[in-house]
């Protein structure tokens, strides 16, 4: 761990940050630490996770920073074991930002046989929020933040090819993973509702960063050619991430979608209740996660408002 002195508005407060070693997520870990809050930079390699941590500690005054190393967040194992460590290091969670993520331009699939995108920018973040809601429920109020993206807007989900076996093409896959991660986040709102955790989206703009960088050849060139002429900077990117997650007059939103620190609608097809319900139950099947904990209802089936430990 690294430390300084001093601290601000999230002072006492544990924020973990995935995909925290680069590119948008970078900028969210430090806008979170110079913010006061013990700051948790979750990255693949533990030399560059500590060096990330140690970095952001040493530019920001008053810093907590810790380091967790991840394997590869596209394998449900790797997020497991996150979520053991994390659960086993901090008595108290307040902020969860599911960054990391990526584009696959070509199919891939991973070893626990399940196609990237949808493991890594899906059923990673539904696993990991699943796995940590319980400590976040009892740290109470707590935020999770999906970084989604506006590429979901001409996608519906296909439940019927969820993993892109019969037609593969990365954009698309690219766009409907970031649909599902909208419409997670709006079913989570829904169970968690009346626990104190909040769950919201955001799209970060058009940033310029390494996303698409793990392609190689004119996929990768593409997208460098056409972030040089129109993204803006990471900071800008990590502004309406940091918003969600630290502001003290949003604890009431829920299942929301932000863009440029307000909120939008998102696509027809995010706001579909029955789809996020039954995605969240599909992805349930395959990750294995358990129930969360819930709020007990009243006898007319409205919610009380109380935790009920799971
Ligand atoms: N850039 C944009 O214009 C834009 C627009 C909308 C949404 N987004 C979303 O913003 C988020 C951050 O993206 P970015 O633009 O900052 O891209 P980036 O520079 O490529 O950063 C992605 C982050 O995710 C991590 N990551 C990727 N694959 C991983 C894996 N298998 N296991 C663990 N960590 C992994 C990367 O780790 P390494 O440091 O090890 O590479 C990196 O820290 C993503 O969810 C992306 O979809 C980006």
């Amino acid at each position: 761990m690294s430390t300084t002195t001093a601290g601000r508005g999230l002072t006492g407060r544990v924020a973990v940050v995935t995909g925290a070693t680069s590119g948008i997520g970078l900028e969210v870990a430090r806008g979170l630490a110079r913010r006061g809050a013990t700051t948790v930079v979750v990255g693949r390699g533990a030399d560059r996770a500590a060096a990330t941590a140690g970095e952001i500690a040493r530019s920001t005054e008053g810093a907590v920073v810790d380091s967790i190393a991840v394997g590869d967040l596209s394998l449900m194992s790797d997020v497991r074991a996150l979520a053991k460590e994390l659960l086993d290091r901090y008595p108290r969670l307040h902020i969860l930002v599911n960054n990391a993520g990526a584009y696959y331009h070509r199919r891939e699939v991973t070893v626990e046989g399940v196609e990237r995108t949808f493991a890594l920018n899906v059923l990673a973040p539904f696993l990991l929020t699943s796995l940590l809601v319980p400590r976040m429920v009892e740290s109470a109020p707590a935020t999770v933040v999906n970084v989604s993206s506006a590429a979901h807007r001409t996608y519906r989900v296909d439940f019927d090819d969820l993993q892109g076996t019969r037609r593969y093409a990365g954009y698309r896959a690219y766009g409907r993973s970031k649909l599902e991660l909208l419409l997670l986040t709006r079913e989570f709102a829904h169970r968690l509702k009346g626990t104190g955790v909040v769950v919201n989206a955001v799209h970060p703009g058009f940033i310029r960063s390494g996303f698409g960088q793990n392609n190689r050849g004119a996929p990768a060139l593409g997208i460098r050619i056409l972030s040089a002429l129109f993204a803006r900077s990471l900071r800008s990117g990590a502004d309406t991430p940091i918003w969600v997650a630290s502001n003290p007059a949003l604890p009431g939103t829920t299942g929301a979608y932000f863009v440029n620190r307000r909120l939008a609608s998102g696509s027809r097809a995010s706001s579909d209740l029955r789809a996020a319900a039954r995605l969240y139950e599909v992805c349930q099947t395959l990750t294995g996660a358990g129930e969360l904990p819930s709020v007990e209802r009243a006898p007319n089936g409205s919610r009380t408002g109380r935790p009920v430990p799971s």
